[in-house]
Protein backbone atom coordinates (compact mmCIF):
# COMPACT_ATOMS: atom_id res chain seq x y z
CA UNK A 1 0.00 0.00 0.00
CA UNK A 2 1.05 3.55 -0.65
CA UNK A 3 1.57 5.41 2.82
CA UNK A 4 0.04 8.81 3.84
CA UNK A 5 3.06 10.68 3.48
CA UNK A 6 4.21 9.51 0.27
CA UNK A 7 0.66 9.73 -0.93
CA UNK A 8 0.24 13.07 0.56
CA UNK A 9 3.97 13.88 -1.46
CA UNK A 10 2.65 12.27 -4.76
CA UNK A 11 -0.75 14.36 -4.50
CA UNK A 12 1.78 17.31 -3.92
CA UNK A 13 3.60 16.90 -7.20
CA UNK A 14 0.70 16.05 -9.22
CA UNK A 15 -0.98 19.38 -8.35
CA UNK A 16 2.80 21.33 -8.78
CA UNK A 17 3.26 19.54 -12.21
CA UNK A 18 -0.39 20.58 -12.93
CA UNK A 19 -1.97 20.37 -16.56
CA UNK A 20 1.65 19.84 -18.37
CA UNK A 21 0.93 16.08 -16.91
CA UNK A 22 -1.91 14.97 -18.81
CA UNK A 23 0.30 14.64 -21.97
CA UNK A 24 1.60 11.89 -19.63
CA UNK A 25 -1.54 9.68 -20.12
CA UNK A 26 -1.63 6.42 -21.79
CA UNK A 27 1.89 7.19 -22.69
CA UNK A 28 4.52 4.43 -22.42
CA UNK A 29 7.63 5.36 -20.09
CA UNK A 30 10.52 3.41 -19.40
CA UNK A 31 12.00 4.17 -16.16
CA UNK A 32 15.18 2.76 -15.15
CA UNK A 33 16.11 3.17 -11.43
CA UNK A 34 12.24 2.94 -10.31
CA UNK A 35 12.89 0.87 -7.77
CA UNK A 36 14.86 3.48 -5.79
CA UNK A 37 13.90 6.11 -3.61
CA UNK A 38 13.91 8.98 -6.43
CA UNK A 39 13.14 6.28 -8.97
CA UNK A 40 9.79 4.76 -7.24
CA UNK A 41 8.49 8.30 -6.56
CA UNK A 42 8.34 9.00 -10.29
CA UNK A 43 6.95 5.43 -10.95
CA UNK A 44 4.33 6.59 -8.38
CA UNK A 45 3.59 9.72 -10.14
CA UNK A 46 3.60 8.14 -13.55
CA UNK A 47 0.89 5.98 -12.22
CA UNK A 48 -1.09 8.25 -10.60
CA UNK A 49 -1.38 10.09 -14.23
CA UNK A 50 -2.23 7.25 -15.71
CA UNK A 51 0.83 6.41 -17.92
CA UNK A 52 2.09 2.65 -18.63
CA UNK A 53 5.48 2.00 -16.92
CA UNK A 54 7.69 -0.13 -17.49
CA UNK A 55 10.46 -0.11 -14.67
CA UNK A 56 14.18 -1.75 -15.62
CA UNK A 57 15.75 -2.10 -11.85
CA UNK A 58 18.33 -5.32 -11.25
CA UNK A 59 17.21 -3.75 -7.34
CA UNK A 60 21.13 -3.74 -6.27
CA UNK A 61 20.58 -0.69 -4.40
CA UNK A 62 16.35 -0.46 -4.89
CA UNK A 63 13.82 -1.85 -2.80
CA UNK A 64 10.63 -3.89 -4.07
CA UNK A 65 8.73 -2.53 -1.04
CA UNK A 66 8.97 0.44 -3.13
CA UNK A 67 6.87 -0.67 -6.23
CA UNK A 68 5.28 -3.35 -5.03
CA UNK A 69 1.91 -1.60 -4.37
CA UNK A 70 2.19 -0.80 -8.36
CA UNK A 71 2.69 -4.43 -9.48
CA UNK A 72 -0.97 -4.81 -8.85
CA UNK A 73 -1.63 -1.68 -11.36
CA UNK A 74 -2.27 -3.04 -15.15
CA UNK A 75 -0.03 -0.09 -15.95
CA UNK A 76 2.95 -0.80 -14.52
CA UNK A 77 5.89 -3.66 -15.45
CA UNK A 78 8.77 -4.36 -13.51
CA UNK A 79 11.97 -5.94 -15.18
CA UNK A 80 14.38 -6.96 -13.39
CA UNK A 81 17.42 -6.66 -15.07
CA UNK A 82 20.78 -5.05 -15.78
CA UNK A 83 20.35 -1.63 -17.61
CA UNK A 84 24.20 -2.25 -18.78
CA UNK A 85 22.98 -5.32 -21.17
CA UNK A 86 19.13 -4.18 -21.26
CA UNK A 87 17.74 -4.37 -24.78
CA UNK A 88 14.37 -3.96 -26.27
CA UNK A 89 11.96 -4.09 -29.14
CA UNK A 90 9.52 -2.06 -27.76
CA UNK A 91 8.82 1.33 -28.46
CA UNK A 92 8.81 4.30 -25.66
CA UNK A 93 7.24 7.76 -25.52
CA UNK A 94 9.61 8.11 -22.79
CA UNK A 95 12.38 7.20 -21.17
CA UNK A 96 13.63 8.03 -17.91
CA UNK A 97 17.00 7.37 -16.94
CA UNK A 98 17.71 7.37 -13.41
CA UNK A 99 19.76 3.62 -13.09
CA UNK A 100 22.78 4.37 -10.82
CA UNK A 101 24.42 3.87 -7.51
CA UNK A 102 24.03 6.88 -6.16
CA UNK A 103 25.17 6.91 -2.52
CA UNK A 104 29.65 6.45 -1.88
CA UNK A 105 28.89 3.09 -0.05
CA UNK A 106 27.31 1.33 -3.05
CA UNK A 107 29.03 2.96 -5.96
CA UNK A 108 32.92 2.81 -3.99
CA UNK A 109 31.79 -1.05 -3.69
CA UNK A 110 30.88 -1.67 -7.33
CA UNK A 111 32.69 1.24 -8.94
CA UNK A 112 33.11 -1.03 -12.47
CA UNK A 113 29.05 -1.54 -12.41
CA UNK A 114 28.75 2.28 -11.77
CA UNK A 115 30.72 3.24 -15.00
CA UNK A 116 29.14 0.50 -16.40
CA UNK A 117 25.42 1.64 -16.06
CA UNK A 118 26.75 5.10 -16.90
CA UNK A 119 28.38 4.24 -20.16
CA UNK A 120 27.39 1.54 -21.58
CA UNK A 121 23.81 1.88 -19.59
CA UNK A 122 23.42 5.26 -21.25
CA UNK A 123 24.60 4.10 -24.53
CA UNK A 124 21.67 1.43 -24.40
CA UNK A 125 18.88 4.13 -23.70
CA UNK A 126 20.08 7.01 -26.28
CA UNK A 127 19.58 4.36 -28.79
CA UNK A 128 16.41 3.05 -27.63
CA UNK A 129 15.48 6.81 -27.43
CA UNK A 130 16.73 7.17 -31.28
CA UNK A 131 15.00 3.92 -32.35
CA UNK A 132 11.39 5.22 -30.49
CA UNK A 133 12.23 8.70 -31.39
CA UNK A 134 11.37 9.05 -27.49
CA UNK A 135 11.56 12.02 -25.41
CA UNK A 136 14.56 11.35 -22.51
CA UNK A 137 15.63 12.77 -19.26
CA UNK A 138 18.57 12.28 -17.77
CA UNK A 139 19.49 11.97 -13.52
CA UNK A 140 22.77 13.39 -13.36
CA UNK A 141 24.76 14.77 -9.85
CA UNK A 142 26.00 17.68 -8.49
CA UNK A 143 28.97 15.72 -7.79
CA UNK A 144 29.90 16.27 -11.33
CA UNK A 145 31.24 19.79 -9.93
CA UNK A 146 33.48 18.04 -8.09
CA UNK A 147 35.00 20.15 -4.71
CA UNK A 148 33.22 23.20 -6.99
CA UNK A 149 35.40 26.72 -6.66
CA UNK A 150 32.18 28.48 -7.34
CA UNK A 151 29.21 28.66 -4.96
CA UNK A 152 26.35 28.82 -5.58
CA UNK A 153 27.25 26.79 -8.44
CA UNK A 154 25.61 27.35 -12.10
CA UNK A 155 25.26 24.73 -15.01
CA UNK A 156 28.09 26.60 -16.56
CA UNK A 157 30.90 25.96 -14.38
CA UNK A 158 33.06 22.81 -15.48
CA UNK A 159 33.65 21.19 -12.62
CA UNK A 160 37.09 20.49 -9.88
CA UNK A 161 36.87 16.54 -10.32
CA UNK A 162 39.60 13.95 -9.44
CA UNK A 163 39.36 11.76 -12.14
CA UNK A 164 41.29 8.40 -10.72
CA UNK A 165 39.94 9.03 -6.71
CA UNK A 166 37.20 6.65 -5.14
CA UNK A 167 34.29 8.87 -6.26
CA UNK A 168 35.62 9.19 -10.14
CA UNK A 169 33.52 6.20 -10.89
CA UNK A 170 30.64 8.28 -10.08
CA UNK A 171 31.56 11.51 -10.79
CA UNK A 172 33.39 10.76 -14.34
CA UNK A 173 30.54 8.17 -14.98
CA UNK A 174 28.05 10.80 -15.12
CA UNK A 175 30.29 13.12 -16.83
CA UNK A 176 30.56 10.64 -19.41
CA UNK A 177 26.76 9.91 -19.77
CA UNK A 178 26.03 13.75 -20.15
CA UNK A 179 28.84 14.20 -23.33
CA UNK A 180 27.35 10.96 -24.89
CA UNK A 181 24.20 12.60 -24.40
CA UNK A 182 25.08 15.55 -25.74
CA UNK A 183 26.98 13.70 -28.63
CA UNK A 184 23.65 11.76 -29.46
CA UNK A 185 22.14 15.70 -29.22
CA UNK A 186 24.08 17.34 -32.05
CA UNK A 187 24.70 14.54 -34.01
CA UNK A 188 20.89 12.63 -34.07
CA UNK A 189 18.93 15.55 -32.92
CA UNK A 190 17.35 13.88 -30.01
CA UNK A 191 15.34 15.19 -27.52
CA UNK A 192 17.25 14.53 -24.46
CA UNK A 193 17.22 16.83 -20.94
CA UNK A 194 19.63 16.59 -18.06
CA UNK A 195 19.35 17.48 -14.19
CA UNK A 196 21.98 17.72 -11.96
CA UNK A 197 20.33 16.76 -9.32
CA UNK A 198 21.99 18.41 -5.67
CA UNK A 199 20.80 16.35 -1.80
CA UNK A 200 17.81 15.06 -2.15
CA UNK A 201 16.17 13.55 0.95
CA UNK A 202 12.86 12.19 2.35
CA UNK A 203 10.95 8.91 2.61
CA UNK A 204 12.18 5.72 1.36
CA UNK A 205 15.58 7.15 1.54
CA UNK A 206 18.02 3.60 2.37
CA UNK A 207 19.44 4.93 6.03
CA UNK A 208 21.91 1.93 6.24
CA UNK A 209 26.27 2.83 5.14
CA UNK A 210 27.94 4.76 6.88
CA UNK A 211 28.03 8.14 5.74
CA UNK A 212 26.38 8.11 2.11
CA UNK A 213 22.63 9.40 2.91
CA UNK A 214 22.81 11.68 5.98
CA UNK A 215 19.81 12.78 6.74
CA UNK A 216 18.09 9.02 6.77
CA UNK A 217 21.39 8.06 8.59
CA UNK A 218 20.98 10.79 11.10
CA UNK A 219 17.23 9.84 11.85
CA UNK A 220 18.14 6.41 12.22
CA UNK A 221 21.07 7.19 14.67
CA UNK A 222 18.45 9.67 16.55
CA UNK A 223 15.74 7.44 16.81
CA UNK A 224 17.25 4.59 18.17
CA UNK A 225 19.77 6.24 20.77
CA UNK A 226 22.69 5.66 19.05
CA UNK A 227 25.52 8.22 18.35
CA UNK A 228 25.22 10.58 15.60
CA UNK A 229 28.28 10.50 13.70
CA UNK A 230 29.36 13.41 12.68
CA UNK A 231 32.59 13.49 9.55
CA UNK A 232 34.82 16.01 9.84
CA UNK A 233 34.55 19.15 11.85
CA UNK A 234 30.88 19.26 10.78
CA UNK A 235 31.68 22.60 9.15
CA UNK A 236 31.14 20.94 5.70
CA UNK A 237 28.14 22.72 3.92
CA UNK A 238 25.17 20.71 2.02
CA UNK A 239 21.86 22.15 0.30
CA UNK A 240 19.13 19.62 1.36
CA UNK A 241 15.98 19.58 -0.97
CA UNK A 242 13.14 17.84 -0.03
CA UNK A 243 12.08 14.51 -2.67
CA UNK A 244 8.85 16.07 -3.74
CA UNK A 245 10.21 19.60 -5.07
CA UNK A 246 12.99 17.54 -6.91
CA UNK A 247 10.82 15.34 -8.69
CA UNK A 248 8.03 18.43 -9.32
CA UNK A 249 11.57 19.83 -10.84
CA UNK A 250 12.52 16.54 -12.99
CA UNK A 251 9.02 16.38 -14.28
CA UNK A 252 8.78 20.01 -15.38
CA UNK A 253 12.39 19.55 -16.92
CA UNK A 254 11.20 16.53 -18.74
CA UNK A 255 7.42 18.40 -19.85
CA UNK A 256 8.65 21.86 -20.68
CA UNK A 257 8.94 22.84 -24.24
CA UNK A 258 12.01 25.37 -23.25
CA UNK A 259 13.90 22.57 -21.31
CA UNK A 260 15.33 20.36 -24.55
CA UNK A 261 18.24 20.09 -25.04
CA UNK A 262 19.30 21.85 -21.91
CA UNK A 263 21.01 21.00 -18.30
CA UNK A 264 19.29 22.58 -15.59
CA UNK A 265 20.27 22.61 -11.57
CA UNK A 266 17.65 20.95 -9.10
CA UNK A 267 18.49 21.04 -5.89
CA UNK A 268 18.03 23.28 -2.47
CA UNK A 269 19.87 27.12 -2.15
CA UNK A 270 19.71 26.87 1.35
CA UNK A 271 22.85 26.03 2.57
CA UNK A 272 23.47 24.13 5.97
CA UNK A 273 26.25 22.93 7.77
CA UNK A 274 26.01 18.79 8.74
CA UNK A 275 26.89 19.93 12.29
CA UNK A 276 23.29 22.45 12.49
CA UNK A 277 22.01 19.05 10.23
CA UNK A 278 22.89 16.92 13.14
CA UNK A 279 22.01 18.95 15.90
CA UNK A 280 18.66 20.09 14.46
CA UNK A 281 17.50 16.11 13.78
CA UNK A 282 18.40 15.44 17.42
CA UNK A 283 16.28 18.70 18.07
CA UNK A 284 13.30 17.28 16.47
CA UNK A 285 13.85 13.57 17.29
CA UNK A 286 13.82 14.64 21.04
CA UNK A 287 16.69 12.54 21.28
CA UNK A 288 19.73 12.07 23.37
CA UNK A 289 21.91 10.84 21.14
CA UNK A 290 25.71 11.64 21.52
CA UNK A 291 27.00 13.51 18.42
CA UNK A 292 30.52 12.34 17.55
CA UNK A 293 33.20 12.85 14.97
CA UNK A 294 34.96 10.66 12.63
CA UNK A 295 37.33 11.10 10.07
CA UNK A 296 36.65 13.14 6.94
CA UNK A 297 36.19 10.80 3.46
CA UNK A 298 38.86 10.75 0.74
CA UNK A 299 37.58 14.02 -1.62
CA UNK A 300 34.44 14.81 0.42
CA UNK A 301 33.36 18.31 -1.04
CA UNK A 302 33.69 21.41 1.46
CA UNK A 303 30.97 23.02 0.36
CA UNK A 304 27.78 22.52 -1.95
CA UNK A 305 25.44 24.94 -3.37
CA UNK A 306 23.53 24.85 -6.40
CA UNK A 307 22.76 27.94 -8.47
CA UNK A 308 19.02 27.92 -9.57
CA UNK A 309 18.39 30.54 -11.66
CA UNK A 310 18.18 28.95 -14.84
CA UNK A 311 15.41 26.21 -13.09
CA UNK A 312 13.65 29.05 -11.71
CA UNK A 313 13.20 31.28 -15.61
CA UNK A 314 13.06 28.05 -17.83
CA UNK A 315 10.59 25.83 -15.47
CA UNK A 316 8.97 28.46 -13.14
CA UNK A 317 10.50 26.02 -10.43
CA UNK A 318 12.14 26.35 -7.05
CA UNK A 319 11.88 24.28 -3.88
CA UNK A 320 8.90 24.87 -2.04
CA UNK A 321 8.93 22.75 0.90
CA UNK A 322 11.05 24.16 4.25
CA UNK A 323 13.67 21.68 5.46
CA UNK A 324 12.44 21.78 8.86
CA UNK A 325 9.16 21.05 7.71
CA UNK A 326 10.72 17.39 5.01
CA UNK A 327 12.38 16.42 7.83
CA UNK A 328 8.94 16.55 10.10
CA UNK A 329 8.09 14.63 7.51
CA UNK A 330 11.03 12.09 7.07
CA UNK A 331 11.04 11.51 10.74
CA UNK A 332 7.64 11.31 10.41
CA UNK A 333 7.98 8.11 8.13
CA UNK A 334 10.77 6.42 9.82
CA UNK A 335 9.06 6.13 12.89
CA UNK A 336 5.93 4.87 10.84
CA UNK A 337 8.29 2.25 9.20
CA UNK A 338 9.83 1.06 12.41
CA UNK A 339 13.29 1.33 11.15
CA UNK A 340 14.58 2.87 13.81
N1 LIG B 1 19.10 11.08 -4.18
C1 LIG B 1 19.93 12.08 -4.46
O1 LIG B 1 20.17 12.96 -3.61
C2 LIG B 1 20.57 12.18 -5.83
C3 LIG B 1 21.45 13.25 -6.07
C4 LIG B 1 22.03 13.36 -7.32
C5 LIG B 1 21.74 12.46 -8.32
N2 LIG B 1 20.89 11.43 -8.07
C6 LIG B 1 20.65 10.47 -9.17
O2 LIG B 1 19.28 10.08 -9.19
C7 LIG B 1 19.18 8.71 -9.59
C8 LIG B 1 18.37 7.94 -8.55
O3 LIG B 1 19.06 8.01 -7.32
P1 LIG B 1 18.43 7.48 -5.97
O4 LIG B 1 18.79 8.43 -4.92
O5 LIG B 1 17.02 7.13 -6.18
O6 LIG B 1 19.31 6.16 -5.76
P2 LIG B 1 18.83 4.65 -5.45
O7 LIG B 1 20.06 3.87 -5.20
O8 LIG B 1 17.77 4.64 -4.41
O9 LIG B 1 18.17 4.24 -6.83
C9 LIG B 1 18.93 3.80 -7.94
C10 LIG B 1 18.20 2.63 -8.54
O10 LIG B 1 18.92 2.16 -9.69
C11 LIG B 1 18.99 0.74 -9.64
N3 LIG B 1 20.18 0.33 -10.40
C12 LIG B 1 21.47 0.61 -10.12
N4 LIG B 1 22.27 0.11 -11.07
C13 LIG B 1 21.47 -0.51 -11.96
C14 LIG B 1 21.70 -1.21 -13.18
N5 LIG B 1 22.93 -1.40 -13.68
N6 LIG B 1 20.63 -1.71 -13.85
C15 LIG B 1 19.36 -1.55 -13.36
N7 LIG B 1 19.09 -0.89 -12.22
C16 LIG B 1 20.13 -0.38 -11.54
C17 LIG B 1 19.03 0.40 -8.16
O11 LIG B 1 18.64 -0.92 -7.85
C18 LIG B 1 18.08 1.44 -7.59
O12 LIG B 1 16.76 0.97 -7.57
C19 LIG B 1 20.59 8.20 -9.78
O13 LIG B 1 20.91 8.26 -11.17
C20 LIG B 1 21.43 9.19 -9.01
O14 LIG B 1 22.72 9.29 -9.54
C21 LIG B 1 20.31 11.25 -6.84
Amino acid sequence: MLDKIVSEDVDFIVLRVGRMGEVLEAQKILVTGGAGFLGSYVCDVLNRLSASVVCVDDLSSGRLENIDHLLKSEKFVLIKADVSSFESNEKFDYVLHMASPAVPEDYQSRPVETMKVNSIGTLNMLELVRKSDAKMLFTSTSEVYGDAKILPTPETYWGNVNPIGVRSCYDEGKRFSEALIMAYVRQYSLDVRIVRIFNTFGPRMRADGMYGRVISRFVDQALSKMPITVYGTGRQTRSFCYVSDTITGMLLTLLSDKAKGEVINIGSPHETTILQLARLIKRMTNSNSRIVFKRLPQDDPRRRVPDIRKAKVLLGWRPLVKLEEGLRRTIEWFKLRGDA
